[in-house]
């Protein structure tokens, strides 16, 4: 039997704004505080769903984020339309990143964001069709 959602909520994140990159993110980390979550557990749903947020405004067009409580766990899912990876096992590797000059002066583009999101999820699911984009969805047990 599914159990029923606690909370529901959609953030949209759009490609290449810098200005509100992040935000989404935030605004999951005040919920979560909110509802009561575990301090060190909201620091890792935090870590994650900053990098994924990110990797949206550093690589895809737009996407969604979507962040579920149930009483079992807390499941944020992230959808783009985008390049798509065509390596996902190669993305995963600690270091590697696509990242461009300009990012990279930005501050981003270590190649660790895909290896933070894995080390601090419970369940990591990456799935990724090129020229489309590219669906991840991580759980945290409670
Ligand atoms: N949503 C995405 N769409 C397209 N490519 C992505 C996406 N997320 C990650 N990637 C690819 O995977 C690489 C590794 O990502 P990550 O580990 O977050 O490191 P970084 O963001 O520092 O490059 C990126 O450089 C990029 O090539
Ligand atoms: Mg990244």
């Amino acid at each position: 039997m599914p159990s029923e959602p606690l909370f529901w909520q959609r953030f949209d994140i759009c490609g290449r704004d810098f200005v509100d990159a992040g935000k989404a993110s935030i605004t999951i980390k005040g919920i979560l505080r909110e509802i009561g979550i575990d301090s060190s557990l909201i620091r890792r749903a935090a870590i994650a769903s900053y990098e994924a947020e990110m990797n949206v405004v550093l690589y895809a067009s737009r996407g969604t984020m979507d962040l579920r409580v149930t009483p079992k766990d807390i499941r944020v899912t992230v959808e783009d339309e985008g390049p798509g990876i065509p390596d996902i096992e190669l993305a995963m590797q600690e270091g590697y990143s696509t990242a461009s000059d300009e990012i990279r002066e930005m501050g981003f583009g270590a190649g660790m964001g895909l290896s933070n999101i894995k080390k601090n999820a419970d369940v990591f699911n990456l799935h990724s069709v090129v020229g489309k984009g590219t669906t991840l969805e991580i759980t945290f047990r409670l």
